[in-house]
């Protein structure tokens, strides 16, 4: 049976946690190099260490250079780029009256300037090896939750960026968003916060999935494997929701 990923160089941020560690793991497994980025370098080292052909870069992902050196990371490495999974993400909590100007922007910068950064070096190697950008936004790009105003505006205009970037740099480059329900990893748990009751709020966001459960870290990799692969040759300019149904309740 022939890996999908065999051999494909991707870059993977939010990479130490969530979701981003099990699409590191889930593309290393299908033959992917690969180039890690979080801010925990204990979990980052750690993970490098167990999947093979892999480099681990601690940084912050809101900073210019940190995302210039990420790709540099994966040409003197790999010699070439051919995947960007863009997953790194905060919430900054709070309503629009008690959300302090810097902790809106640094949701900001942390949600959607990076994706910015991240493609501004990227997209050159990838239209040389005719490669693929897959940026992790939400289902908060098109509902609204109570308290995340910062994470609903970067998310939304995640996804408008995608579109446009998805025009510019067709047909070379394939651009997607993935966007996700509710998924159980520790920024969900964070987010339940925002709620008079966190257990209540998850236990309702589990209820009110027409599946009935949360969304589990690999159920996000599986697609996020599938939108970089081959088999998603024809799809760009994409926002594919993922939520077990509940946008639509
Ligand atoms: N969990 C959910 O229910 C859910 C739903 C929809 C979308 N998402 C999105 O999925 C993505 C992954 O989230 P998760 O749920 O796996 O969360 P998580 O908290 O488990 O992981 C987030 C990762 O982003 C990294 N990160 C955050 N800020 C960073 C920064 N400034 N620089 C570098 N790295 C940074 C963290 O180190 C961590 O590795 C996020 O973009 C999130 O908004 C999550």
């Amino acid at each position: 049976m022939s890996l999908k990923l065999m051999d494909k160089v991707c870059i993977v941020t939010g990479a130490t946690s969530g979701m981003g560690k099990a699409i590191a793991k889930t593309f290393h497994a299908q033959g992917a190099k690969l180039v890690l980025s979080g801010r925990n370098t204990e979990r980052g080292q750690s993970l490098a260490k167990e999947l093979t052909n892999s480099v681990f870069l601690a940084g912050d992902v809101s900073e210019v250079e940190y995302n210039e050196q990420l790709v540099e990371l994966s040409i003197e490495n790999f010699g070439k780029l051919d995947i960007v999974s863009i997953n790194a993400g905060i919430l900054g909590l709070g309503d629009v009256v008690s959300l302090s100007p810097s902790d809106w922007h640094s949701t900001l910068n942390t949600n959607l300037s990076a994706i910015f950064y991240l493609s501004k070096y990227s997209i050159p190697h990838l239209k040389r090896s005719h490669g693929t950008l897959l940026i992790n936004a939400s289902i908060a790009a098109f509902k609204s939750f109570p308290n995340h105003p910062a994470y609903c505006a970067s998310k939304a205009a995640s996804v408008a960026l995608m579109k446009q970037m998805a025009v510019e740099y067709a047909p070379e480059v394939r651009v997607n968003a993935i966007c996700p329900g509710p998924v159980d990893t520790p920024l969900l748990w964070e987010s339940a916060k925002a709620f008079d009751e966190p257990e209540k709020a998850i236990e309702n966001a589990e209820k009110a999935t027409l599946l009935n459960r949360l969304g589990t870290p690999e159920d996000i990799a599986k697609l996020a494997l599938f939108m970089v692969s081959a088999d998603a040759s024809w799809i760009t300019s994409t926002a594919m929701t993922i939520d077990g149904g509940i946008l639509n309740v």
